[in-house]
């Protein structure tokens, strides 16, 4: 299973994908409202959760490459929170690019793709997004791709008083 857009493929995760994927989770600029930078041994292991979702929920994150040269540029999709919130469950829209990759519509085209599939090939009713209040480009993004502003919440996997624990909820019906 893979999408196309004009400039993009979304596909399944590869093992060459590892390196070029460790490299954009370990660069402080990509990874500034994240918990930390990932290892090379934390980012192979996300490559094998994200695999093992698409054998459990059918669709996970799927790996962006580009046409035109098959560069891995990153990851985007839907995915299943594992966490419980006054809105799960449900389904999230993410995305994370490497930097040389921002400012050229990338996100927006994948995310408009992703958005198609979840609610015609999945037939969901719903996708939500969230991200820290600071993380202007991702918001930027959600407005971009139709999403509306719900409100705040703190997110359940960061401990209370963390800097990155609250968090605004975007969605899409
Ligand atoms: C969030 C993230 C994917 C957004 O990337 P982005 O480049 O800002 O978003 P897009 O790919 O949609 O590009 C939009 C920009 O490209 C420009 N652009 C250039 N060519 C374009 C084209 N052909 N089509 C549309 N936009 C284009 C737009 O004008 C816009 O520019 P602006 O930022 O000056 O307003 C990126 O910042 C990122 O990976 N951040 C780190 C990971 C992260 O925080 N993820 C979210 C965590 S919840």
């Amino acid at each position: 299973m893979k999408i196309l857009t004009a400039r993009l493929k979304l596909r399944e995760w590869k093992e060459a994908d590892k390196e070029p994927f460790f490299e954009l989770n370990s660069d402080p600029r990509v990874m500034e409202f994240m918990p930390k930078l990932l290892s090379k041994e934390e980012s192979d292991r996300l490559v094998e959760r994200i695999q093992a979702r698409f054998k459990e929920d059918g669709y996970s994150f799927w790996a962006v490459e580009l046409i035109e040269n098959e560069t891995l540029i990153g990851l985007m999709g839907l995915s299943i929170p594992k966490f419980d919130s006054f809105f799960t469950p449900c389904v999230e829209i993410g995305w994370r690019l490497a930097y040389d990759y921002w400012g050229k519509g990338y996100a927006t085209e994948g995310a408009k793709a992703s958005l198609n599939y979840g609610f015609h090939e999945l037939g969901l009713s719903e996708i939500v997004s969230f991200t820290v209040p600071q993380n202007i480009r991702s918001r930027r993004v959600m407005e971009r791709i139709g999403m509306h502003y719900v409100g705040e919440f703190n997110h359940p996997l960061l401990p209370k008083t963390h800097p990155l624990e609250k968090h605004v909820l975007y969605k899409i019906n």
